[in-house]
């Protein structure tokens, strides 16, 4: 038997080399003696079992070998949503919640707005636009039935009845036109530095092909033929491909191109809207 604050401390130090090794270790603990987090705090002198004890220390020890957080926990806010999180879906980012923004101004006066997420993953982008606006009809496009079978569980889990999923190819399971189409595709090159610290996340949610650039220009091409009148295309992409996107968006005939910083000053949306 070991007290909760010796099992705070332990965690702490095996998690002492993760940016954010101290708030993780927290997080750790809390989920494995299923407590909050203040109250870990205000008691660190409670007596914990060794099997409880055990279970914070092999949660720490898969999290050291660069499991993500929020696998470990199953589950990660996004636009304050509690979203399922498995290792079927990208864990959704912060930095994604700019093109959630983006996509909600540029519907903002348009009544029942037709909405398209590509590549829905978790259902994050789609979810968060269907909960802000209960008028809009959303779909989450999803190529990876068991990411697809995620966004359906977060959907009903939230009560969110405004939503569509259609699995299938990026626009192929697209019918008519839309106001808004948003899309977070994957966007690393298959040899990006990155890729061995995100091993537990899938494949086909990162890489889009040897370049990287694959998806987003697979969708460039396809999506503004589904977009109404004024409607807008907005896609996330990597910090060094906003003018790659702009010159996508170009090609394909979209009006007003613009690209928009995240919070880290990088180029993360590049969006466009259908003129004609
Ligand atoms: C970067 S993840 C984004 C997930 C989620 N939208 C988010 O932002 O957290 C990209 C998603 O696109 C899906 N995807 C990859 N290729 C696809 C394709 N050809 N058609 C539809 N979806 C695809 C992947 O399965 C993955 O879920």
């Amino acid at each position: 038997v070991t007290t909760v604050g010796a099992l705070l401390g332990a965690l702490r130090a095996r998690l002492a080399h993760l940016a954010e090794g101290p708030r993780e270790a927290e997080l750790l603990v809390g989920a494995a003696l299923g407590v909050g987090r203040a109250r870990l705090i205000a008691y660190p002198e409670s007596a914990v079992t060794e099997r409880d004890a055990q279970r914070a220390l092999a949660l720490a020890e898969e999290r050291a070998r660069g499991r993500p957080v929020a696998q470990l926990l199953g589950r990660r806010e996004f636009w304050s949503l509690e979203l399922e999180v498995t290792e079927a879906v990208l864990v959704p980012r912060p930095e994604t919640e700019l093109l959630v923004e983006l996509g909600l101004a540029a519907i903002a006066a348009h009544a029942d707005p037709r909405v398209a997420d590509l590549g829905a993953g978790s259902g994050a982008i789609g979810l968060a636009i269907a909960h802000e606006r209960s008028d809009a009809r959303v779909e989450l496009i999803e190529q990876s039935p068991a990411a697809l079978a995620v966004a359906c569980g977060n959907a009903r889990r939230l009560g969110v009845a405004n939503v569509v999923a259609k699995l299938g190819d990026w626009c192929a399971p697209l019918v008519g036109r839309y106001e808004l189409i948003l899309a977070n595709p994957p966007y690393l090159a298959a040899d990006d530095a990155a890729l061995p610290g995100l091993a537990h996340e899938p494949r086909a949610a990162l890489v889009a092909g040897a370049t990287g650039i694959e998806a987003l220009a697979r969708i460039a091409a396809s999506a503004p033929a589904y977009l109404a009148s004024g409607g807008l295309l907005a896609l996330e992409h990597g910090a060094d491909q906003g003018e790659a996107v702009r010159a996508l968006l170009a090609r394909a005939s979209l009006g007003g191109i613009a690209t928009a910083r995240d919070l880290a000053g990088h180029e993360r949306v590049t969006h466009g809207r259908r003129t004609g």
